[in-house]
């Protein structure tokens, strides 16, 4: 493996390669944090045929995402199963614990197509014998339906992608204010596009499989320090406001309900208690072969997302 050195992540103005005609891999979660950077890095290398399954085209369009893209929904084992036809290899992404049957229908749909290898995005909690809210029950349940699945696999457990700043734009533009729960607590936040880097190699090469990695950032920041970065960068005077456990708990229950709501809170408790602030201490960095990506690098490449 190269020694980690100081080589930039690729960046995502990148042009694609031209199509080729190798193996097929097709991507989950195409739209999300990290599923945009494995669509866009397999399209780069123009060694497979990258193939996004999203629900929602006119966002996969507006990322300049790598077609081509089958439109559904995880509840649609057909539809999934022609998208996984012919496929070697998948990269499976769920998002809603109240949906476990999510993560089964992906990998019966590419036992039943032929897929050969499955790589699936997790979570670092689902270590944390603390964590036993719905959050971390579910990914547990999920990487065990993935392990049971009877196809070669590898599990990516992340923790909190640095894009979850993103929540912080549309209050940073208008206000110059971060507002936050739990603004001491420090979590080792990691650049997608690492992930995705990691993605994409545990996606083609072989040596991942049967792999569980458990992908940290290289620095821990709390929230109050990552608006310090943002300030930095975007050079103009930013604001920290903390919000109450209530606060928090309104606004999540209003956009995912109150079991996720609650699930959240538990979450950020503890972290509140250092669970999150584990720094990468070589994993990312061998993996990747160079030195992983930092919050002041990321917000560097996002600046027009903030202003
Ligand atoms: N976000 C975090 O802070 C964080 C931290 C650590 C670990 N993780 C783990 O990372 C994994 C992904 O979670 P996330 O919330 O961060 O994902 P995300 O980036 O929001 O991506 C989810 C992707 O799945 C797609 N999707 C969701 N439900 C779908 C459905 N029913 N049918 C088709 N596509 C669907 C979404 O499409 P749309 O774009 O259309 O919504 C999106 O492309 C989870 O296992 C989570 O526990 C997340």
């Amino acid at each position: 493996m190269t020694a980690p050195g100081t080589q930039a992540a690729y960046r995502t103005d990148d042009p694609p390669a031209a199509p080729a005609s190798g193996p097929k891999i097709v991507v989950t979660g195409a739209t999300g944090a990290v599923g945009r950077h494995v669509a866009r890095l397999l399209a780069q290398r123009g060694t497979e045929r990258p193939g996004l399954f999203v629900r929602d085209p006119d966002k996969a369009a507006a990322l300049g995402l790598p077609g081509p893209a089958v439109r559904g929904d995880y509840a649609d084992r057909e539809l999934l199963r022609r998208a996984l036809d012919g496929a070697d290899a998948v990269f499976v992404v769920t998002a809603n614990p109240l949906r476990p049957e999510d993560d089964e229908n992906i990998l019966a749909a590419a036992r039943a197509a032929g897929v050969r290898h499955a790589v699936k995005l997790s979570w670092c909690g689902v270590a944390d014998p603390g964590a036993d809210d719905l959050v971390a029950r579910w990914n547990r349940r999920s990487e065990e339906v993935l392990r049971d699945s009877g196809l070669s696999w590898t599990v990516l457990r992340i923790r909190t992608p640095m894009s979850n700043a993103l929540a912080w734009a549309p209050s940073i533009r208008e206000r110059g204010v971060v507002r936050a729960l739990g603004g001491a607590s420090r979590t080792a936040c990691v650049d997608p596009r690492d992930v995705a880097a990691v993605a994409v190699a545990a996606l083609t090469e072989p040596r991942h499989a049967g792999r569980t990695y458990a992908l940290a950032g290289p620095e821990a920041l709390s929230p109050r320090e990552q608006t310090a970065v943002l300030a930095e960068v975007l050079g103009r005077r930013l604001e920290f406001e903390e919000i109450t456990e209530e606060e928090a708990r309104a606004g999540w229950s209003r956009r995912y309900g109150e079991r996720i709501a609650e699930a959240l809170v538990a979450g950020a408790r503890r972290r509140a208690g250092g669970a999150a602030a584990a720094r990468d201490e070589g994993t990312l960095a061998e993996l990747l072969g160079r030195r992983p990506g930092t919050f002041t690098e990321w917000t560097t490449d996002h600046v027009g997302e903030f202003s």
